[in-house]
């Protein structure tokens, strides 16, 4: 197979559109025009796979995976142009359903090798990304370089940095929106086999990571008490011995008349993987109760970037 094209990405919530425009173009970045895209999300089980249909342009299917953790990350991705995009939209969502659709209208710029994204994102906002497109065989670092020259440029705050996706934030957002069936039913499958002969509170969580692994656990008692552990604490070990990887859903599953939803203690071992604005999903045995994100359960949270600061 070959090798896929790799970019070196940031991505922020941009309060002040105007602000940054006037800064990219005194550095010198140049106008690449006004676009319109509509991306379909795919429910695929590796990466992500979206088609874009861009006016003016075209379409293009778009696989992708971006496995790193935290603000800077790489991106790997393949581009197929796409002439008749249609009937493929509808093949595979007939073969695979379709996850979320996203749509932009995105300003365009490039200052050095380094894409400039200014991005209107319908029902999420203003938003600002950095691409550098790697040369092949490349170790990244002036690409890397050149993001955080940009970054310093264009004034991006610590607190402005997003670390999800568009689809999963708006996935978050989208009342209804469902979870991954898979993630789904691997939930519901592991509160049937928790451990909980004391509380007799049957608890499952799975988690899908963005390069598409799921992961479950159930929580498992003690009958000294306070050794017992939480489904998410177990899912989340299971992530960790699997490879470990950012979180990109969760689902906390619980057969019970009350809305299970993670402990505070919990909230904090996810908030160590998991994107601000992946959405955590609550269900019980028939239906999903309640979605949110960890934004919502863990306001002004403390996290490992902190450490790092
Ligand atoms: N529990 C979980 O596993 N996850 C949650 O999100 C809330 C509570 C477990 C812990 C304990 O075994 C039982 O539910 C009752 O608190």
């Amino acid at each position: 197979m070959t090798e896929p094209s790799r970019n070196v990405e940031l991505k922020a919530h941009d309060p002040d559109p105007a602000r940054t425009l006037a800064r990219a173009l005194a550095a010198g970045a140049e106008e690449r025009g006004l676009l319109s895209q509509r991306d379909t999300y795919f429910a695929v089980s590796r990466g992500r796979l979206k088609l874009r249909e861009e006016e003016p342009g075209g379409a293009t299917l778009i696989a992708y995976d971006r496995p790193d953790e935290g603000f800077e990350r790489i991106s790997r991705y393949r581009l197929v142009p796409v002439a008749e995009p249609e009937p493929l939209r509808e093949a595979l969502a007939a073969a695979s359903g379709v996850r979320v659709v996203v749509s932009k209208h995105r300003r365009l710029l490039r200052w050095e090798a380094v894409r400039i994204h200014l991005d209107e994102v319908s029902e999420l906002g203003s938003f600002l990304e950095l691409e550098a497109v790697a040369e092949p065989g490349s170790d990244l670092s002036t690409e890397r370089a050149r993001v955080a020259q940009l970054r310093a440029v264009l004034d991006i705050r610590d607190e402005a940095l997003r670390s999800g996706s568009y689809s999963d934030a708006l996935m978050a957002l989208t009342p209804g929106a469902e979870p991954d069936p898979e993630l789904l039913a691997l939930a519901r499958q592991a509160a049937g086999r928790a451990y909980a002969p004391y509380s007799n509170f049957a608890v499952g969580a799975a988690l899908r990571t963005v390069d598409g692994r799921r992961y479950a656990g159930a929580n498992v008692e003690n009958a000294a008490y306070p050794q017992g552990q939480c489904a998410e604490a177990s899912a989340i070990g299971a992530l960790v011995a699997g490879g470990g990887g950012q979180i990109a859903e969760v689902v906390v599953a619980a057969p019970s008349r009350a809305l299970c939803s993670p402990c505070g203690g919990c909230r904090q071992r996810l908030r160590e993987f998991t994107a601000d604005d992946a959405p955590i999903h609550l269900a019980d045995l028939e239906r999903v109760r309640h979605t949110s994100t960890l934004a919502e359960l863990l306001p002004l949270s403390f996290g490992p970037e902190h450490l790092a600061a």
